[in-house]
């Protein structure tokens, strides 16, 4: 690959040529690409209106160039393999020819279901090859996918696809999790009856459970795979066609439905994984992430199929059967590259090291990290035991919104430091702004973390809402974009992200916005008002904690516990459930109504004094009532 950074000079030329003529830069490495007829202009953006146009009239399909482009050179390589849950299941070796005929067959089962370019495709699967195959049918036709992760309740289900009006579902009658199973066919019933858009529901039989099928609506995906041919062509998009769409949480109201485009998203995609997982021919890579959330998009599905590489897809949790189960799967699949989440590293490094030792970890090269600040002692335990020492670990700062890795080490390029994101990658420029709004310049700083200049994969907008898109990340500093990150920048000119500085909790690497997990609070009917925060916690990085103030007195707290976190998990899903709820008479308020959380993440993080200056508060008083409460 042209692209690739194979040392320390092409690196640093690199980074030369961006700095210096970032059209041409970009421009290079999106010739490596496909194209069907090649674009006229490399970039043409306003950062103030958030505005981005990038391979301007420039033709292409992303499901062309993981798939097509691949068949003459690769077609008998594996593509994609799938590791079930149970590890007495076989494990599928899918390979490129194989890849590409399922794909193409799924896109006409989704033409002959009425999908036609630019509708919306709601993806609701489990970790199983289908869900990597769907989002690639609706990339081969220009279908707009939305993957939902299978976590996610009934009501959240119904919000995302009512948010942007999909016409058909791709589910599955259940999923396998550890030794528990998902029903999602029936949180599928239930989500689509507030849900008209949906006309077609297309379902693939994994746990051979008893499920309902409502006549006219829902099909079993092998019926209609019978029915059509495996020759289906790539549909010509536009650059800036939409690819699809992604939920992230926002701190208030619904979430975010954040809209990545064809073109940008493909080059950029590419580019990161060639370079940050320093991939080499026959190498396998294995990402741990959910294809539900952005990571997975990016680095289990798009980034290595964009580069021929082997990916692997596994189905199952690191504990299930027992915490050896990772480690195994990277001797039985001889894993080159293991990408996962700091809070999966840290509950497995609780565990005995026999659970790693049984295991040959020799053929891994390359480690990653992603998701949330991965501490000091994480990093280590994770380069000792399971890198041997050997292997540079690339903490790979990014977000949905970004589309992929902006700031990483490169393997065997950047000097490591532990727990630092390092150094932005080649055509990235970062900036840390101060209080004054201004831009901090020099080392040994720290600031809310901003990009100043665009990249191809940069979100094109929120769904629906390109106002709500402006005010959230692009009028905080204007000419910036804003990433809702603290970071500081070391004597080196490395990046540590510090973590949010707005509303956004990371809990075991999952962006949760209190402002939703608020309104489904104060939806039970004993609730007057809350506010959640976060607080450290060993394994999940955060956890939340909830401040609850009841419309009248109750005796029964712990009933009451239940049913707020039943009540979350039936709007959300279990992973916004609260670690801790605190019953409370008032929140600390500012004289303006707002409520500060500073003082109340204090609380939950055990602080008994130093609040600082709270004689602005509204209630100064409550603050030692809460602080009596806890104890
Ligand atoms: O706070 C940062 C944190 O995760 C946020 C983005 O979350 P999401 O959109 O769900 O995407 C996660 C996967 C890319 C960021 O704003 N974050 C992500 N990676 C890191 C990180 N924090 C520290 N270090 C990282 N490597």
């Amino acid at each position: 690959m042209p692209y690739q950074f194979k040392n320390i000079f092409v690196y640093q030329s690199a980074v030369e040529k961006a700095l210096i003529d970032p059209e041409a830069f970009w421009g290079e490495i999106a010739a490596n690409f496909h194209w069907f007829s090649p674009w006229k202009k490399v970039m043409n953006c306003k950062m103030e209106l958030a505005e981005f146009n990038w391979f301007q009239e420039g033709k292409t399909n992303i499901s062309y160039n993981c798939l097509d482009r691949h068949l003459t050179e690769r077609g008998a390589q594996t593509a994609l393999i799938f590791e079930p849950n149970d590890p007495n299941e076989k494990a599928q070796h899918i390979s490129y020819t194989e890849l590409h005929a399922r794909v193409s067959q799924m896109a006409n089962v989704l033409k002959a279901n009425g999908i036609e370019k630019g509708d919306r495709v709601c993806i609701y699967l489990p970790m199983i090859p289908e869900l990597a195959i769907s989002v690639l049918a609706c990339a081969r036709i220009g279908a707009i996918h939305s993957v939902v992760f299978a976590g996610f309740s009934a009501t959240a289900l119904a919000s995302r696809i009512q948010d942007c009006t999909c016409k058909l579902i791709i589910t599955a009658d259940g999923g396998f999790r550890g030794n528990k199973e998902l029903d999602l066919k029936i949180i599928v019933d239930e989500a689509l009856l507030s849900c008209p858009s949906i006309t077609k529901s297309l379902v693939v039989k994994r746990t051979h459970s008893t499920i309902n099928m409502l006549s006219g609506r829902d099909y079993y995906l092998e019926d209609e795979l019978q029915k059509v041919t495996t020759i289906c062509e790539a549909e010509i998009m536009d650059a800036e066609d939409p690819l699809f769409i992604l939920y992230t949480s926002g701190s208030t109201g619904k979430p975010k439905g954040m809209l990545h485009s064809t073109g940008g998203y493909m080059v950029y995609a590419g580019y990161t994984f060639q370079n940050v997982f320093d991939y080499q021919e026959k190498d396998v890579f294995w990402c741990t992430a959910d294809i539900g959330w952005i990571t997975g998009h990016s680095y289990s599905v798009y980034g290595p199929l964009l580069n021929g590489a082997t990916t692997v897809l596994f189905e199952g949790i690191p504990s299930y059967p027992d915490f050896g189960r990772f480690w195994e799967i990277i001797d039985k699949h001889q894993v080159n590259q293991f990408y996962t989440a700091p809070t999966a590293i840290r509950s497995l490094a609780k565990e005995a090291l026999s659970w790693v030792e049984k295991y040959d970890l020799t053929s891994l090269r390359i480690l990653g990290s992603v998701g949330e600040p991965i501490n000091d002692e994480a990093w280590h335990w994770y380069h000792k035991n399971i890198g041997k020492e050997n292997c540079p670990i690339v903490d790979t700062w990014w977000q949905t919104e970004t589309g992929g890795i902006l700031i990483s080490p490169l393997p065997n390029i950047t000097k490591l430091k532990p727990a630092f994101a390092t150094l932005p990658l080649p055509g990235i420029k970062v900036a840390l702004m101060g209080e004054e709004k201004q831009e901090l310049i020099g080392n040994e700083v720290s600031g809310s973390l901003c990009i100043k200049f665009p990249w191809p994969s940069i979100a094109r907008t929120i769904w629906g809402d390109h106002q709500r898109y402006l005010e959230t990340y692009f009028t905080a500093f204007p000419g910036y974009y804003f990433t809702g990150d603290g970071a500081l920048r070391d004597e080196d000119g490395y990046y540590r992200i510090t973590g949010r500085v707005d509303d956004v909790i990371i809990v075991s690497g999952h962006n949760l916005g209190t402002g939703p997990i608020e309104e489904a609070i104060n939806d039970h009917t004993l609730v007057a008002e809350s506010a959640i925060v976060g607080f450290p916690h060993d394994i999940k990085g955060s956890a939340l904690y909830g401040f609850v103030i009841l419309k009248e007195e109750h005796t029964d707290h712990g009933k009451l516990r239940e049913e707020i976190n039943q009540i979350i998990s039936d709007q959300i899903g279990p992973i916004a459930k609260l670690d801790k709820i605190q019953f409370t008479s008032g929140l600390p308020k500012t004289r303006s109504g707002k409520i500060m959380r500073r003082i109340l993440r204090k609380i939950a993080e055990g602080e008994l004094e130093n609040f600082g200056d709270i004689s602005t508060l509204l209630n100064p008083e409550l603050v030692a009532e809460i602080l009596k409460d806890k104890r």
